[in-house]
């Protein structure tokens, strides 16, 4: 089975060919620069420049890897959540792309992509703990296969992608600001005094990262020398104490992360291994306190590599194979799901599989 995925759900126009759960080829092209000049994602300009660039892309691939549109069994495209417009674009495409060949057309919720993302670097075993942490979500999920999603916590606020990006933005770092966080902050002691770690003195499975970016506001204001002059080649020109900063918030999130992380192992023993996905996972705080807590708790920890954490159509692909398999379509008339929406699971299902 051949199976192309498109991602077009937020900045990143992206396209990849997977074969029975291998990897054929994949391209990708990220809009970062078009956005950096406005601190974070435009819808508008993130739709057209998907526009500009998905058609060349599909084309560059099946050129690379000797595949034509004819060959492919299944079109599988991140249909939610995400915004709108860009959505609309790769659902677009995949449709004309799936109706011109003849292939089976897919809609793929983009964050269960994202956990079972690693599936393609190595065995995923299941039912598992799956912590989602990205741009737009923080969710704690029990998976137990391609289309069986518990939703067991989420953030109440801010995602911890958004924290993490808004603080690095109130210094003046360059979008997007958890990677940039992360490497100026990457071996400095944190200061465990200088923010709170979020809405963990609870019972929940919730998050909460809203407190955080006040008390991080708060921090730069009365602390101007914080904040770097000019955009460009900003992690060049960062002080100690910049990088200290950087620490100190990456901590505060990352301890939120492995509280409720920890508590929801807790809760359900029975699930034995932890899947931790989505672009924050590429954080290295964060994956050096996730195999500790994974070590602690004898569970095991699945963690795709840093570019298989960020979006990427590969992951898109991966699913969308499986869903084909387990008998799941759509028709022309699926709908794009914006964010703040749940993604159905309006499968059309195959009787004979
Ligand atoms: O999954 P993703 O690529 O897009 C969404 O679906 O949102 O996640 C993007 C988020 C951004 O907030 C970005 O700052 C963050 O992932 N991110 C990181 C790192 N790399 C990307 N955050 C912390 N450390 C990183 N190394
Ligand atoms: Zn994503």
């Amino acid at each position: 089975m051949i199976c192309l995925g498109v991602e077009t759900s937020c900045d990143e126009t992206a396209v990849a060919l997977v074969s029975d759960g291998v990897l054929l080829g994949q391209r990708l092209i990220s809009q970062d620069e078009a956005h950096a000049l406005f601190g974070g994602v435009v819808p508008e300009l993130a739709s057209r420049e998907h526009l500009r660039k998905a058609y060349a892309l599909v084309s560059g691939l099946l050129a690379d890897t000797g595949v034509t549109a004819r060959d492919l069994d299944v079109v599988a495209v991140a249909r939610g959540p995400g915004l709108l417009g860009s959505l609309l674009v790769g659902v677009n495409l995949a449709k004309g792309l799936a109706l011109g060949g003849g292939a089976r057309l897919v809609g793929v919720n983009h964050l269960h992509a994202h956990l079972m993302a690693a599936g393609l670097e190595r065995p995923l075993p299941l039912p598992a703990l799956g912590l989602l942490v990205s741009g737009g979500h923080t969710h704690l999920y029990r998976m137990a296969g391609a289309m069986e999603f518990e939703l067991l916590g989420t953030t109440l606020d801010d995602a911890a992608g958004e924290a993490l990006d808004k603080a690095a933005k109130a210094v003046n770092l360059p979008y997007p600001g958890g990677r940039e966080l992360d490497l100026l902050g990457r071996g400095v002691e944190p200061d465990r005094s200088m923010f709170p770690v979020p809405y963990v003195q609870n019972d929940n499975l919730d998050f909460s990262f809203s407190g955080l970016k006040t008390a991080v506001i708060k921090h730069v204001r009365s602390h101007p020398d914080l904040r770097l002059e000019t955009l460009p080649d900003a992690r060049a020109m960062a002080t100690p104490e910049l990088a200290r900063f950087c620490a100190s918030v990456n901590h505060a999130v990352v301890e939120a992360l492995r509280v409720k992380t920890r508590r929801a192992l807790q809760r359900f023993p029975q699930l034995k291994t932890l899947v931790v996905a989505g672009g924050v996972a590429a954080n290295s705080m964060l994956r050096r306190s996730m195999a500790e807590l994974a070590d602690a708790l004898a569970v095991e920890l699945v963690l795709p590599s840093p570019a298989l954490c960020t979006d990427n159509a590969s992951m898109i692909a991966f699913l969308g194979e499986r869903l084909a398999r387990q008998g799941c379509r759509h028709g022309l008339d699926m709908e794009a799901i914006p964010r703040g929406r749940a993604v159905p699971r309006d499968y059309i299902l195959d009787p004979a599989i």
